[in-house]
């Protein structure tokens, strides 16, 4: 049993296994989220170009199916996608050419809609499915918990039939055989143009994962028989390399292109990444280049390739001419995807198909039937995090240090009230606040995380006293389930691509930013990506986000002395995601006490997701009845 039919209804269990028949309110509903904002309608957006074969992507969808339901400029939804992919394959056809539909993995964690029910992504794995998506790759947010791999394996990879590829990863069966989640490699040729790919999806040489599954390095996996044979087929004209490796910096898409171009001096290669959630685009070759699709569904990627010429041998004389490519981040806005396919939306609009209304609307029932819509209050402003300074009164970290944090109650009454240091890191926030309802959903979305808190009793307080500055010292730290890597390298990806300056960066800030970001400011700002063609691959002509650095962590003093004076010693309370961090911390500022010689012990008390919540409710929920 997939499902869990204890919590959801049979009526809705059933839609997710019936066809495509819409019922005739279900096509009143149109497109999209009915709770969503109404979309932002940009004027002059830049167009795609078609080319003989073109791709569209998503990656680390994390849930977000819904869309952003607070947010204008990304308020479609996965229905909407599906008639965007639907629309799309139909002007393929018209054209002649190919269109193939790509995912990068990373499906749970950081929405309710994937983590509301029992087994993450129970119900919205099924959802995903839905959509005519031709290559799918597994992340590292399938690979967590044991429970959610077993799904992948049982659900996702029969679905997709050869192509839910899997190069790298695999799984232990109850008979204890391993084998690959899904397959290693797909051949396929396409519709149209009858181009003969090969394709393998990768995920980065990833360690944290339950141990029913076994992630081998790509540096080794593309030099075994298995790969050097497939990369020796005969008659391939082009690679597609997908899956969840970011596009910039990190080693693992080099590995695989230095091992493909050891026999390909220049067969065309497109790869696909994902995992570090940015927009970006990267140029390998004159014949190979790599996109990425951002993150939680604010961006459909796209990417066109003309000059490939299937059938030809790669020693006549002309073949290794440079491919012309088109690329584009879209906005996850109706307006945009409609745009692209000419098609309308609205009361009587052309855009939404009877599939993507279907999905449309199974989502919103699920929504209401896993309970993500209750309403705890209305968010009275944005509470941001890269967005927005720190500190300052559109922070996130702010609103936690200054108000939610000290409201920690631990199992033991007596100690809550002792003078106290609790910390958290930045990372334990997945995203922004937005003004509006705060509902269960919203919770998942601000922290998915299930912490716990720990804390060290008595600590002196000129010792405690530096641990935050340690912390923030660090150059890295803490993305809670990721492998480490700073918030400040996800803003010079996100921008700045290689040639990161401090001073263009610093000049883009201060030429965007105020430090009180109205939300009318947030709704005409927007994603302006700096990658290896230039700045004008984003459909939408925004104004740039402001990104300020985060620290790594911050600390709320509590139970201080009244009179100002320091205590002598404090309690130092922190989730235990962080205790590596904090050991080494005092390490470092008191070397003479050994590590052990500290006693982390349990402090009890709410998740920060509870604990937001419950801050939240203090707003009232007088928004729901304007
Ligand atoms: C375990 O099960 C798989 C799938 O049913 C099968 O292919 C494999 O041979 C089995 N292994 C053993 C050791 O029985
Ligand atoms: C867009 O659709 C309209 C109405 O269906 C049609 O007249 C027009 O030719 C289309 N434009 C393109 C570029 O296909
Ligand atoms: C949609 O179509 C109906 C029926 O033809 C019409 O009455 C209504 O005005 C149309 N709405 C819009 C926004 O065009
Ligand atoms: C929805 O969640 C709220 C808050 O946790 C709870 O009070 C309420 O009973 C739940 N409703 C249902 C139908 O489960
Ligand atoms: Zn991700
Ligand atoms: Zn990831």
């Amino acid at each position: 049993m997939l499902l869990s039919a204890a919590a959801l209804s049979l009526s809705l269990l059933f839609s997710l296994s019936s066809g495509v028949s819409a019922s005739p309110e279900e096509l009143v509903l149109g497109q999209s989220q009915p709770s969503a904002l109404p979309p932002i309608k940009t004027p002059d957006l830049r167009d795609i170009e078609w080319g003989q074969i073109n791709f569209i992507s998503t990656t680390d969808t994390h849930g977000w199916l819904a869309g952003h339901l607070l947010q204008a400029s990304f308020a479609a939804d996965w229905g909407d996608y599906a008639s965007f992919i639907e629309h799309a394959r139909e002007i393929a056809d018209e054209k002649g050419v190919d269109l193939i539909v790509v995912d990068d993995g990373d499906q749970h964690d950081g929405n309710g809609l994937s983590d509301a029910t029992p087994v993450n992504g129970e119900v919205s794995q099924q959802i995903l499915m839905m959509a005519p998506i031709d290559l799918m790759s597994i992340g590292n947010h399938e690979l967590y918990k044991c429970e959610v791999t077993q799904q992948t394996y049982d659900l996702l990879a029969p679905h997709f039939d050869g192509r839910y590829l899997t190069s790298n990863v695999e799984i232990q069966l109850q008979n204890g055989s391993w084998v690959h989640i899904g397959q290693r490699s797909y051949r396929f040729t396409t519709k149209n143009q009858g181009i003969n790919i090969m394709s393998f999806g990768f995920l980065f040489d990833f360690k944290l994962n339950c141990d029913n599954s076994r992630v081998s390095d790509v540096e080794q996996v593309v030099q075994q028989a298995w790969f050097q044979a497939a990369i020796r087929e005969p008659g391939i004209d082009m690679f597609v390399v997908f899956g969840h490796f970011p596009i910039r910096f990190w080693p693992e898409m080099w590995a695989i292109h230095r091992a493909i171009r050891a026999v390909h001096k220049s067969i065309p290669i497109q790869y696909f990444g994902g995992h570090s959630h940015v927009r970006d685009f990267t140029v390998l070759d004159s014949r190979a280049t790599a996109l990425q699709a951002g993150r939680f569904l604010e961006t459909v990627g796209w990417v066109s390739i003309d000059g490939i010429e299937p059938g030809a041998s790669e020693d006549s004389p002309d073949y290794a001419k440079p491919l012309k490519y088109n690329r584009r981040y879209l906005d996850f806005n109706p307006h945009s995807l409609s745009y692209h396919v000419n098609k309308t939306i609205g009361e009587n609009g052309t855009f939404g198909t009877p599939l993507g209304k279907k999905i449309s609307k199974i989502i919103d029932d699920y929504r209401v039937e896993l309970n993500l819509t209750y309403p705890f209050g209305c968010v009275p402003r944005d509470y941001l995090l890269e967005k927005a300074k720190y500190p300052g009164p559109n922070s996130l970290l702010s609103l936690l240090e200054e108000n939610v944090l000290m409201n920690l109650a631990g199992e033991d009454e007596v100690r809550n009230e002792q003078p106290r240091l609790i910390f958290i890191n930045s990372g334990s926030l997945r995203y922004d606040m937005y003004s509006g309802i705060f509902t269960i959903d919203s919770g998942y979305i601000v922290s998915p995380f299930d912490n716990k808190w720990k804390f060290i009793p008595s600590v002196p307080y000129p010792i405690a006293k530096k641990i935050l500055a340690r912390l923030n010292a660090l150059d890295y730290i803490f993305m809670e389930l990721t492998t480490p890597i700073s918030r400040t390298m996800l803003v010079r990806q996100s921008n700045l691509g290689d040639t990161f300056d401090i001073n263009v960066m610093n000049a883009f800030i201060s030429a965007s930013a105020s430090d009180d970001l109205t939300h009318e400011d947030l709704k005409t700002t927007g994603y302006v990506t700096i990658d290896d063609f230039g700045m004008d691959g984003d459909d939408t002509p925004h104004k740039p986000y402001p990104i300020y650095y985060l620290p790594n962590a911050i600390a709320t003093e509590d139970n201080y002395p009244a009179d100002g004076s320091e205590p002598d010693s404090v309690d130092v309370i922190f989730l235990d995601f962080m205790k590596p961090f904090i050991l080494n911390a005092l390490l470092e500022i008191d070397p003479s006490t050994p590590t052990e010689e500290w006693s982390v012990l349990e402090y009890g008390g709410k998740s920060v997701k509870e604990m937001i919540k419950d801050y939240v409710r203090g707003w009232g929920t007088d928004c729901l009845n304007q």
